[in-house]
């Protein structure tokens, strides 16, 4: 089993929208056994609430379900359990590298950063830019590449 971890601020925006995005990629290729998803936040402010409405409402539109996830704080705990943490920008990175645990086989790196020439290397957060469309297209294609990645590096082709 490989888990993953996607994380961003609030967990109520960005985070949660490339969870629902890969769940659906990795259940298309037949492979929800083998690859466990979860996404979290690094701030607290909305631990328990449900994905914003601009995240659902792109979501619908698309036919991704979303159902049942509710936004958490990254724990330590978390370096553990998950194989690869999936940062969505830079402020993501410094802030899982202040509570980073000493570990050797969590891979923590940024969802951009698997496309081979990104247009972006951060994701705009929607929160602020109120651009949902433009991020949702950037995860997708994250995600996307992320999946292809992992099938390589876990013999899951
Ligand atoms: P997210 O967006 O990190 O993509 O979930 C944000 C959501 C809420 C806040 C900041 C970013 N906030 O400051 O409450």
């Amino acid at each position: 089993m490989v888990h993953v971890l996607f994380v961003c601020l609030g967990n109520i925006c960005r985070s949660p929208m490339a969870e629902a995005i890969f769940r659906k990629m990795v259940a298309e290729e037949n492979l929800s056994d083998y690859i466990h998803i979860d996404s979290a936040g690094t701030g607290s402010w909305h631990i328990g609430a449900s994905p914003h409405e601009g995240t659902r409402g792109i979501l619908d539109e698309k036919d991704i379900s979303y159902e049942g996830q509710k936004a958490r704080q990254v724990h330590v705990n978390d370096w553990d359990t998950f194989d690869y943490i999936i940062a969505m920008d830079d402020q993501n990175m410094k802030d899982l590298n202040k509570v980073r645990q000493a570990d050797n086989h969590t891979v923590v790196k940024k969802l951009l950063d698997f496309i081979p020439h990104p247009e972006e290397t951060n994701v705009p957060d929607p929160y602020f830019t109120g651009d949902f469309n433009y991020t949702y297209e950037l995860v997708s294609k994250g995600c996307k590449h992320l999946l292809q990645y992992i099938k390589e590096q876990h013999y899951l082709n």
